[in-house]
């Protein structure tokens, strides 16, 4: 734990600059309070309520800031503990709330391990943390301790597969005893053959000495597969309740072969993500969402005409301008283009989306279409798997 503390002393993680919060909200998963809402609380959690959450190894501050700043704007008697070993970072995560003047946040220095005597959370977040720890298992379970019988957990670990060619760096790096110049060196002088320089989709050490010491220099870190995952989850009496996003999860979102496609959607659901990961070949992180095994409650909000959708960084009324009937929507999933179908009324209703509305609000504001349920859910569909569109129930909707 030292060496790891050490490191983000020297490297706070993400490198930020607390002027930026004047120009831009960073927002992102685990954490995304829409998210929370509608894959944890099944989109009816009542904001007006107190809520309390844990950000686990919270870094230079994205999700403390990202929750903190969403659940202010809600008006929600929040209060988010902060918690990261390293004093560095919580100086520029401090100095981001400050500029916010974000009064909900409470600043801890210390270890994960320690997370049962701060009480217990609604939410807890814990983003490309536990792959640092000597033991994940012990920090998963730590955690655990510190989660409300019904609350639940957003985690980022790093993937396998999409790291190809990270270990073996590592592994050059420390035989060199190499610092940032040597790393450098070592990069620019590998040969074509290597898989690390074949791996289109590894950019952090491009970015500033932090994205590079986190990749190739870091004093400890392990990825997981998503079979380990679930194995993971399992060891810590948690479940799974999603991957975000989710259609990267799906086979048939990379498959376009009719025979192959039947015979992915037959598997179990572990199974078809662990065939996708596996497919894709590009996934170097995973994000879920998990609950208590012993949370019998259905967590994920479901399609409904009552439910109420909320599109996500995405303006609806230019995609509906864009829109023609019969044409796929194109989207990137994770370096591979997919050619997705969108209903016939998908661009009027993409267009009524505001917010407020629910689907059986939109229906009733156009001319009637026998199939417009169907319609809306194959919408639905398309634009959750992208982490698009997200669901409020009606009653608990703001
Ligand atoms: C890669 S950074 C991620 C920061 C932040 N969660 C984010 O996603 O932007 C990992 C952070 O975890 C912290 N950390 C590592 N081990 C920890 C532990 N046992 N307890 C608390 N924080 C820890 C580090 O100090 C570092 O700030």
């Amino acid at each position: 734990m030292d060496r790891v503390r050490a490191q983000y002393e020297a490297h706070p993680y993400p490198a930020r600059d607390p002027k930026d919060e004047a120009k831009r909200l960073v927002t992102g998963s685990p954490s995304h309070l829409l998210e929370i809402d509608h894959y944890l609380f099944a989109g009816a959690r009542d904001w007006s309520r107190p809520f309390r959450a844990l950000v686990a190894g919270g870094g230079t501050g994205d999700a403390t800031i990202m929750l903190a700043q969403q659940l202010a704007d809600l008006g929600c008697p929040a209060e988010i503990v902060y918690l990261d070993l390293s004093e560095a970072s919580r100086r520029i995560a401090e100095a981001r709330a400050a500029k916010r003047k974000l009064a909900s946040i409470v600043f801890r220095t210390g270890s994960l391990l320690d997370a049962p005597d701060l009480g217990s959370f609604d939410y807890i977040d814990c983003c490309g943390v536990l792959h640092h720890l000597e033991d994940p298992d012990a920090g998963l379970r730590a955690l655990v301790a510190a989660l409300a019988p019904d609350g639940g957990i957003g985690i980022m670990l790093y993937g396998a597969l999409g790291r190809t060619g990270v270990y073996p760096m590592q592994s050059m790096l420390r035989a060199l005893g190499a610092d940032l110049a040597l790393a450098r060196r070592l990069l620019s002088a590998l040969p074509e053959s290597n898989w690390f320089r074949r791996n289109p989709f590894l950019g952090d050490h491009l970015q500033n000495d932090a994205g590079l010491y986190d990749l190739l220099l870091h004093a400890q870190d392990r990825a997981y597969t998503v079979p380990e995952i679930y194995a993971l989850l399992e060891r810590a009496d948690l479940r799974l309740v999603a991957w975000i996003e989710p259609a990267r999860y799906e086979p048939e979102s990379y498959l376009a072969d009719p025979v192959l496609r039947r015979a992915t959607a037959a598997l179990a659901p572990q199974d078809r993500a662990a065939f996708a990961e596996n497919l894709s070949g590009s996934m170097k992180s995973h994000v879920f969402y998990a609950v208590r095994a012993a949370n019998p409650a259905p967590t994920v909000a479901t399609f409904s005409l009552d439910a109420v959708p909320v599109l996500r960084e995405l303006d609806g009324s230019a995609l509906a301008r864009n829109f023609r009937p019969g044409t796929n929507l194109s989207a990137d999933l994770g370096g591979h283009r997919a050619s997705l179908p969108l209903p016939p009324l998908a661009g009027a209703i993409l267009e009524r989306i505001d917010g407020r509305r629910s689907f059986a609000e939109i229906e009733a504001s156009l001319p009637p279409a026998k199939d417009f349920a169907a319609q809306a859910e194959a919408l639905y569909r398309t634009m959750n798997g992208l982490n698009r569109m997200l669901l409020r129930a009606r009653a608990g909707s703001r």
